[in-house]
């Protein structure tokens, strides 16, 4: 468990990401019941959040989480401020007060709630709202109790100082993995971003496992249907895939010799870089996440070889 900065949450190391189950964009194996025992599992190995969006399936995935939780206590982190005409149709993101205001109580209802214990922004705004009224919104839901804590998602240093200089902001939520670190200089200057309580902003890593690339399960053969987000996607394509199936597979060989799923020592290497609070690992199937989880025990053993995964990590050029 880590504290969120300035915040009474203590968040599991890892947390579990909604996105897949919403249903949509991850492929044709996605099935609710499944993802209701993915849910439970996750509780079951000690996992105590979980992140979802209004754009995961278009609601889909709050209401199969709502329903999996029912009477199980864990925190939910959700987003506000992406809109969309229709499913399928192109999202962007719309950040006024009243759309900011009108996906909260969507949100509640929902995910069957009095009150959303994270609210994040799901991306800067591409429509000219001036950041004072959105940040304004939001700390009016806070103080109507709507909503317990502020953080933000895809901002970049700069974005994340002028936020915190308006309203409490208490975490960044970014992409961040083994294979993708373009995101660090950002991160680095986000933790020097003072949050409310004095200390720094947390930092809540998405794409952990860089789409399931770090499971070490894609050979240079695999395939994606078109409805799997993959499949467009040119870090699974081309000589970028091959170089990064070269970093997977030396991953793979340390991680057998520790006897632990490859995706486990991916999550962990993540857990160690200084910003990182937490890493959101998505999930399809209680399997996958009897995997993951056991992220958060690893990243903490000292006989991992962690110097030799760094230089690994250091020779994946992009
Ligand atoms: N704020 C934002 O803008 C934003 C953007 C993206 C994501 N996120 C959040 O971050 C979460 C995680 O990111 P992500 O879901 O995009 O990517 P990810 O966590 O890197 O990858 C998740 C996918 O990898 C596969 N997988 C996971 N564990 C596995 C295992 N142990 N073995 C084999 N395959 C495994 C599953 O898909 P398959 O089985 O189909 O391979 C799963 O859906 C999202 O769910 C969402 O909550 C936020």
């Amino acid at each position: 468990m880590r504290r969120l900065p300035g915040t009474d949450l203590d968040l599991s190391t890892v947390g579990f990401g909604c996105w897949a189950i919403g249903g949509q964009y991850w492929g044709d194996d996605v099935d609710d019941q499944r993802s209701v025992d993915a849910i439970h599992a996750a509780l079951d190995h000690g996992i105590n959040w979980f992140d979802t969006a209004p754009l995961y399936g278009y609601g889909h995935a709050d209401e199969v989480l709502a329903g999996a939780l029912r009477g199980r206590k864990a925190i939910i982190a959700t987003k506000v401020g992406v809109r969309w005409d229709g499913p399928d149709a192109h999202a962007e993101s719309h950040l006024s007060a009243a759309r900011v205001v009108a996906d909260v109580e969507a949100s509640l209802v929902r995910l069957r709630r009095e009150t959303i214990d994270l609210l994040q922004v799901h991306w800067p705004c591409q429509r000219h709202t001036p950041l004072e009224e959105t940040l304004t919104a939001l700390q009016g839901l806070k103080r109507a109790g709507k909503v317990r804590w502020i953080g933000l998602c895809n901002y970049n240093a700069a974005g994340l100082r002028a936020a915190s200089d308006i309203e409490e902001i208490h975490c960044l939520q970014t992409p961040y993995n083994l294979l993708r670190r373009e995101f660090e200089g950002d991160l680095r200057a986000a933790t020097e971003v003072a949050g409310p309580a004095g200390g720094s902003l947390g930092v809540l890593a998405y794409e952990p496992l860089c789409r399931g690339l770090l499971t070490g399960k894609f050979r240079a053969t695999s395939r994606f249907p078109a409805s799997d987000l993959r499949a467009r996607d040119d870090r699974f394509q081309g000589p970028r895939y091959l170089r990064a199936l070269t970093i997977v597979s030396r991953m793979a060989l340390v991680a057998r010799r520790l006897n632990v799923p490859v995706s486990a020592l991916a999550i962990a290497w993540l857990l160690r870089q200084p910003a990182v609070t937490a890493a959101i690992a998505g999930a399809k199937s209680p399997a996958q996440v009897q995997e993951n989880a056991q992220a958060m025990a690893l990243a903490q053993r000292d006989d991992v070889p962690w110097v030799d995964i760094d230089r690994i990590v250091s020779a994946y050029r992009g």
